[in-house]
């Protein structure tokens, strides 16, 4: 079923590609969802305006179907695009891969407002930025759900967060981080050092305890979003996982053997933003209420 670079083999229902997942990824989109829906008053005064805007760093090709249960659903960026309510007036779309790129303007059949690009998000952002500086009253929002740390680079959420108004969703890529720490604790310059912006974690993991690796590794990625302007109050006010999250406001998505495989992780520099975020991750996608 899963075919090239997390398309399936086969496409969807409408004969266009799809992108395999795993039922968790119904996790992160209700908390995208949420967020968006919880939002939607504070975002308003600029969506009123034409001032609201969406960028989706690693967009897809706009559905996934879930693996075993051929169940088709939207991905993140399709669903920011349906918002009725304060709805977004810009959104900006990239995937390196040109048949997503494709497809996705195929399934979002709209014009005005919607602009599609294939490439490197990490080199696309530049000329982004150059478009979005111009404006610096808007509101942003950006998902940023990399299938690995090899997509991102910490550079370029620095570049994203020139602007004041930036709130970012980030997919903290836990489960590939694991598969590869250790080929990555024995080389210098590797994708972690870049996906983290530093080289400080190797130290950092050395005089950690086993069970503290991964709470270590989102410490530093907390260090260094506070480094680029997310405040730390914002930041630590957060509820979060004691597991593995300490002092951000994120919630572990889990698959279906419960191992953690995303930390979704929101940034943003509008205590508005932390606390809608903070009171929406108190209550898991069944409605449990989460115990931390
Ligand atoms: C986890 S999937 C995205 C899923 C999508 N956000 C959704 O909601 O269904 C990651 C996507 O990033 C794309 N990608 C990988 N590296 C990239 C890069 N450097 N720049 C832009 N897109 C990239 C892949 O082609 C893939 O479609």
């Amino acid at each position: 079923m899963q075919g090239w670079r997390g398309n399936c083999s086969i496409p969807g229902s409408d004969g266009l590609p799809v992108q395999c997942v795993g039922p968790w990824v119904e996790d992160k989109f209700f908390f995208l969802e949420r967020y968006l829906i919880a939002s939607r008053e504070a975002r308003r005064k600029f969506s009123d305006n034409g001032n609201a805007a969406f960028i989706d760093l690693f967009a897809g090709p706009g559905k996934c179907i879930i693996k075993g249960e051929k169940k088709e659903i939207d991905s993140g960026g399709m669903r920011a695009l349906k918002r009725e309510d304060a709805p977004f007036n810009n959104l900006y779309y990239f995937d390196i891969v040109q048949a997503n790129v494709d497809s996705l303007g195929k399934r979002m059949n709209r014009k005005s407002g919607i602009h599609i690009h294939c490439g490197d998000s990490n080199i696309l952002v530049e000329e982004l930025m150059q478009k979005l500086m111009q404006d610096l009253y808007r509101y942003h929002f950006a998902f940023i759900d990399p299938f690995s740390p090899q997509g991102l680079k910490f550079d370029t959420l620095k570049k994203l967060a020139k602007l004041n108004k930036m709130d970012m969703l980030i997919n903290f890529p836990i489960g590939a981080i694991k598969r590869n720490l250790q080929t990555w604790m024995d080389r210098s310059d590797t994708i972690l050092d870049d996906f983290l912006g530093t080289n400080e974690w190797r130290r950092e993991i050395k005089e950690s305890t086993k069970g503290n690796i991964f709470r270590a590794l989102i410490e530093i990625y907390k260090k260094q979003l506070i480094s680029i302007g997310y405040p730390e109050e914002g930041l630590r006010a957060a509820s979060s996982d004691d597991k593995i999250c300490s002092g951000l406001p994120t919630v572990p998505i889990r698959n279906t053997k419960d191992v953690d495989l995303y930390v979704l992780i929101l940034a943003s520099k509008h205590p508005l933003g932390q606390k809608i975020w903070n009171s929406i991750i108190k209550y898991d996608p069944v409605g449990q209420k989460r115990l931390f």
